[in-house]
């Protein structure tokens, strides 16, 4: 199954897609929580819209359907942020997770020059962390959400991407 899952550079017709999917996906995260305002569920289609024009954003596709997606920007400190990252509740565990990862880390190298890589989770999502730590990320602190959420954030160097490629 995984074979079919191609992961490609979101354009602006995936936008609703991605809206969509994402509503969809981190409503597991919301019930861990008991929180239904958790960021990606309270996002406007227009703020995704952005994003997908300004940012590193990626799509898995099985056919015309996404099943996937994660974006990443630089921040103003120069590492790069990389977030969303979602995956079809029916698809998941297949690696399309990872792979959409990878595929954001390569873009944010290639195109806009990371030296470092930052993703936040929330500190209960164990699943979340375990891929995290497996690709080379490091617990560094932690921050409060916007929703309240405790988050815990990790790091990974840009020659680490470089040495595991
Ligand atoms: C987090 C998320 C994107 C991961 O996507 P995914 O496609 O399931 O990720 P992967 O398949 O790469 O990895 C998940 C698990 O599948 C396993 N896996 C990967 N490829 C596999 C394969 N071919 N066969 C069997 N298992 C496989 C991985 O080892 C991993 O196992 P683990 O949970 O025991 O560590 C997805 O669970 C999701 O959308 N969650 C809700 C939203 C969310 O919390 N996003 C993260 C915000 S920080």
């Amino acid at each position: 199954m995984g074979m079919s899952v191609t992961i490609s550079v979101a354009t602006e017709q995936d936008t609703e897609q991605i809206f969509k999917l994402q509503y969809l996906c981190f409503q597991s995260e919301a019930a861990l929580y008991g929180n239904y305002r958790i960021d990606p569920l309270v996002q406007s289609l227009e703020s995704v819209r952005q994003e997908v024009a300004a940012d590193c954003v990626f799509v898995a596709r099985l056919g015309e359907e996404v099943v996937g997606s994660v974006r990443g920007r630089i921040t103003e400190d120069g590492a790069a942020s990389i977030g969303k990252l979602c995956v079809h509740p029916r698809l998941q565990g297949h690696g399309i997770g990872a792979r959409l990862l990878r595929a954001a880390e390569t873009a944010l190298v290639e195109e806009r020059g990371a030296k470092k890589f930052r993703l936040f989770t929330g500190h209960r999502s164990e699943g979340n962390l375990r891929l995290y730590r497996r690709v080379g990320y490091q617990t560094v602190g932690t921050s409060e959400g916007t929703d309240g959420v405790p988050m815990i954030i990790l790091e990974k160097p840009a020659e680490a991407y470089v040495a595991t490629a």
